[in-house]
């Protein structure tokens, strides 16, 4: 299973004071020294960290593969196509939210936009929530295009269920109203939604996809999801680069391969 580190946050650190310090181009570096085998980021319709810039900076200089991930908006798309990154990812974008909040609304309007990927030599990924029904159309947009594409399966959702089971979130003020529930009933979702991840996993796999996860995936919850075979990538951004104030970047992307490894 391969890592990809997503830079962005160290992007949203230099962008508390904006200055260029600290420069996210620097991260690639490390990240090719610690074994990580692509560097994925989020050039987001408000460019609140990651920026057209250090897009251009970082193919121009990565050794690794770049990874974008954007919405379908045509000016992100027309830039990107102009820079040939080695994948995008295609997720939904609303503008107040934290964090990429869910698994894309898949439709046929995209299949322009996935084609003009296609034709500039850009693999293309859907990042989606873990069910069924959006794993069968990604395979029906894959046949459309004519062409291999992955997926990555959202585990925003088991990440907040593990970590209200786990941790003290549900006695702070930043505890997730939507599973303040009881133990018993948080691990039922947790079961529930392991098995919807790795069942999805299972059936993009059977039917050639690429299968890739991310979202929310740190040190403590990141186990479950190594179990699933037909993943073949994660993409681990706040936890590993949280973790790298206290221990340096190096340490903390070395210590999550020695996890998934
Ligand atoms: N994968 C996708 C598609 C994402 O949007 C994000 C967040 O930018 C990640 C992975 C990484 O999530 P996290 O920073 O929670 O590890």
């Amino acid at each position: 299973m391969r890592l990809g580190i997503n830079i962005d946050h160290i992007a949203y650190l230099r962008e508390t004071r904006k200055i260029n310090d600290p420069d996210p181009l620097e991260a690639i570096f490390i990240a090719k020294r610690s074994g990580a085998s692509q560097i994925t980021i989020h050039l987001r319709e408000d460019r609140r960290h990651i920026h057209d810039s250090d897009i251009s900076r970082i193919i121009e200089s990565s050794f690794l593969p770049i990874n974008i991930e954007c919405s379908s908006a045509k000016d992100i798309v027309d830039f990107i196509c102009t820079k040939k990154p080695h994948r995008i990812t295609l997720v939904p974008e609303k503008r107040n939210e934290v964090t990429t909040e869910g698994g894309l609304l898949l439709h046929e309007g995209m299949l322009p936009i996935l084609e003009r990927f296609c034709s500039n030599e850009i693999e293309v990924s859907l990042f989606v929530d873990p069910c069924d029904k959006s794993i069968e159309k990604s395979i029906e947009i894959s046949h459309q295009l004519g062409t291999k594409i992955g997926v990555e399966l959202h585990t925003g959702k088991y990440a907040n269920i593990s970590l209200m089971l786990s941790s003290n979130l549900p006695h702070t003020h930043h505890s997730i109203k939507e599973f303040e529930t009881s133990r018993s009933a948080l691990h039922t979702r947790l079961v529930q939604e392991i098995h919807n991840i790795e069942s999805s996993a299972k059936l993009a796999f059977n039917e050639g996809l690429n299968v890739y996860a991310g979202h929310g995936l740190n040190y403590f919850n990141v186990a479950e999801i190594v179990k699933i075979k037909e993943i073949e990538e994660l993409n681990i951004g706040q936890s590993i680069i949280a973790r790298s104030i206290f221990i340096g970047l190096e340490q903390a992307i070395r210590d999550m391969i020695g996890l998934i490894q």
